[in-house]
Parts: structure tokens; C-alpha cells; sequence
């Protein structure tokens, strides 16, 4: 009985690893672009993994270094991370020791990730070093090798002591839970059982991720995670801020949308009800307790920060045009959710749903004068 739960619970997770990824090319429903808010929390993120870079200890001898951002995806964001780690790495090198090692950087996603729209993104490569070379000034150039990993950061992807840095930015999204929640997608407000049951697989992801890095870093590497998290220690409250809840993409909207597809009979109450989204907000102390578990890494920086989902400019044009919000909010779903609301109830009906969800989030004017914010956790780590 365990045994088979346990491999219909195997097989779960690699079916969810197979559909679990953003919606890769690069049209206006695709992760590419439809990827502002990480966008926004990398940028607030960058002086900070500049500072990390800075004040680590660097590699001194060493020719060459491996950088790895798993969880990439597709779109800019990944490069600008990997550009400003490397960059920073780069100048550090120059100053302190009079050379610069060569950079491999590895792209890592799950095996359904657009890897190829992500190349198409890169640069080309500059092959000189030479401080003399116009070339090395250029825009738009890369000056490290670079490389795709398929594969679940919650498993091994590298071997031993290989990894000198490594980031994850965007995670939060763990491999969340096969039950049923009647007329609910996501957690915020479910039932105790329900919450326990996401709280649990969030803290084995998030063991099992730091138990891989733990074994693929060398000692004195830097890890630099940006997670989606809450400010408080209550899990119930996974948002943390009513005034804003209801413009959450994961409740309300999300939840009325299925219920239209119900209402019209499209889909039955059983399909509405086994869709969850398997996302979870972490808090502070849940990840500190992750980190003395593992015991592996020095935890230098590790705080939560609120991120203003867009600029006052843009609430402004948004306010003027109701219906250009719900078709940005919908594409921003379909970026994030359309794989798996297609694996669910296939092609069509997925599409009826972001339609449905897109009609509501344009009809509620309330919405659109409310300010939303993502809450992040950062954490900067030294592998000891
Ligand atoms: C919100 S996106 C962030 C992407 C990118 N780092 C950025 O800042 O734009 C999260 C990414 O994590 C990936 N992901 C989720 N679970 C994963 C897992 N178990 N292993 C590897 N990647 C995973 C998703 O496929 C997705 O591309």
C-alpha cells in the first residue's frame, strides 16, 4: 500500500516535472514576455548579489569557475543575472590578482523549458581577453561558455565540488499537492489539512535543493536564492496583505474563472476541484530552519523583501484602459500556468479558462486602484 502511494506520488512528481515550466517562444503569452515581476525583483536583487560577489573570498589559481542559474527559464532575465555575476567576478579577478579565469555558465531548467528560444537570446561570444580589444567593450557580447542542464534542481545536476556560484531566482514554486479543494486553486484561505499538506513539500523541496547544492559546491562558493515568500510566521495567511489579496492571480480571479467553466458546464465539479497550483510562500523562518537542517552552508543575508508589482505610470495607463490590465494579468497567467491547466483539461478549455479569468480581472475596477505587491525572500550563503 505504501509502495504503491509512493510510486503513484514518483510518478506525480515526474509528470508535474515534464509540464511544470513557463510558456516558452517569445509571443505575447510567452514567459519572455510576460516576465516583469521577476524582472523587478532581479533588479533589486542585483546589488546584492554584487555585494555577495565582492565580499566572497575568491578562488585564487583557479583558471576557470562554473556558474549555474537553476530555474532560468527563458527571456532576458537569466543573462542579465549571469552578466552581472560574471561581470562583477570578472572586475574582482582584474583588480585583486591581475587575471581573469574562464567562465562557464550553465543554463539549468526543467527538461520542458524553451532552452532554445533562451540561445537564440545569447550574445555572441567574445573569445579575446585582451583589455586592448575594442571587441571586449562591445554591446550585446558574452564573454563566458555557456551551457543547458535538464533537470529538477530538487535532484543532482552536477557532479561533487564542481560549482563556484550559484543562483536561484524565482523558485517558490514547489511540487505541490495532488488533493481536492472544493471552488479553491491555490491555498490562501484553505483548509488546515490542505496547507499542512503544501507547507510539508515545501520543506522537502527546499531540503532536498540545499542537500544537492550542498554536494555540487565547492567550499567557499557563494549561493544566492530569491524565493517567493511571506513576511510573518502564519502560513494561513500566505499573502499577508488583504488590501491587496484580491489581485492575486492564484485566488480569486483564478478561483471564478473555473467556476464560470463549471457554472457553463464545461467541466465538472471533480476537474474544477483537482487543479491546485503548486506554489507556496515561504516564511523567513522556514527557510532559516532549511539552511541549520542541511548544515552546510554560512547563511550571510537572508530577509524579506515587499516588491511593487508595477510602476504608479503604469497603474495609471492601466486605470485609463481596464481591458489592456486583464489581458496583460491573463497573459502573465498563461506565462506561468498554462502548462499545467493544459496538462489538466487539455488545449481548448485551458484557453477558455484564461479567457474567462481575463473578462473578470478587466470587469473589476476596484482591482485596478489597488497597488499589489510580490513578497521575496533573498538569501546569500557561503558553502562552508
Ligand atoms: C518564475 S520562473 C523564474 C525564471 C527566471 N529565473 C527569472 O527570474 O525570470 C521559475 C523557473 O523555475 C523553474 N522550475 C520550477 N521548478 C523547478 C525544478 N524543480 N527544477 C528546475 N527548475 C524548476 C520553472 O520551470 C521556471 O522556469
Amino acid at each position: 500500500m505504501i509502495k504503491e502511494r509512493k510510486n503513484d506520488c514518483q510518478g506525480w512528481i515526474k509528470e508535474l516535472h515534464r509540464i511544470l515550466c513557463m510558456q516558452g517562444g517569445d509571443d505575447d503569452v510567452s514567459y519572455a514576455r510576460n516576465s516583469e515581476g521577476p524582472a523587478m525583483a532581479l533588479r533589486l536583487s542585483r546589488p546584492l548579489i554584487t555585494e555577495g560577489i565582492r565580499s566572497m573570498e575568491l578562488f585564487k589559481g583557479e583558471d576557470s569557475l562554473r556558474i549555474a542559474d537553476l530555474g532560468c527559464a527563458t527571456g532576458y532575465n537569466t543573462l542579465a543575472a549571469m552578466d552581472c555575476v560574471v561581470d562583477t567576478l570578472r572586475s574582482r579577478y582584474h583588480q585583486d590578482f591581475g587575471y581573469q579565469p574562464e567562465i562557464q555558465a550553465f543554463f539549468s531548467d526543467l527538461p520542458s523549458n524553451d532552452f532554445n528560444s533562451l540561445f537564440r537570446l545569447l550574445p555572441p561570444m567574445i573569445l579575446s581577453h585582451n583589455d586592448n580589444d575594442d571587441d571586449h567593450y562591445a554591446e550585446e557580447t558574452r564573454d563566458y561558455y555557456a551551457a543547458g542542464v535538464p533537470g529538477s534542481f530538487y535532484y543532482r545536476l552536477f557532479p561533487k565540488g564542481k560549482l563556484h556560484v550559484v543562483l536561484n531566482t524565482g523558485d517558490g514554486v514547489g511540487q505541490g499537492f495532488t488533493g481536492i479543494q472544493q471552488g479553491r486553486a491555490w491555498i490562501e484561505g484553505a483548509r488546515k489539512e490542505v496547507l499542512e499538506a503544501y507547507a510539508r513539500q515545501s520543506e522537502e523541496d527546499l531540503k532536498a535543493f540545499l542537500q544537492c547544492r550542498k554536494e555540487e559546491m565547492v567550499k567557499g562558493g557563494l549561493l544566492f536564492i530569491l524565493m517567493a515568500g511571506r513576511s510573518h510566521p502564519q502560513r494561513e495567511d500566505q499573502l499577508g496583505d488583504p488590501d491587496t489579496r484580491a489581485k492575486h492571480p492564484f485566488t480569486s480571479s483564478m478561483d471564478q474563472a473555473w467556476q464560470d467553466l463549471l457554472d457553463e458546464g464545461l467541466i465538472d465539479e471533480e476537474t474544477r476541484d483537482k487543479f491546485n497550483i503548486p506554489a507556496y510562500m515561504r516564511s523567513t523562518d522556514e527557510v532559516m530552519e532549511a539552511f541549520n537542517q542541511c548544515n552546510g552552508f554560512d547563511v550571510k543575508k537572508l530577509e524579506f523583501k515587499r516588491i511593487e508589482e508595477h510602476t504608479e505610470e503604469k497603474q495609471q495607463e492601466w486605470i485609463s484602459d481596464p481591458v489592456s490590465y486583464g489581458r496583460t494579468k491573463a497573459n502573465l497567467v498563461r506565462a506561468t500556468l498554462k502548462p499545467i491547466v493544459q496538462a489538466h483539461v487539455g488545449r481548448m478549455l485551458s484557453e477558455e479558462l484564461f479567457k474567462r479569468f481575463e473578462k473578470i480581472v478587466s470587469g473589476d475596477e476596484e482591482m485596478l486602484h489597488k497597488t499589489c505587491f510580490y513578497g521575496v525572500i533573498v538569501v546569500r550563503a557561503v558553502r562552508k
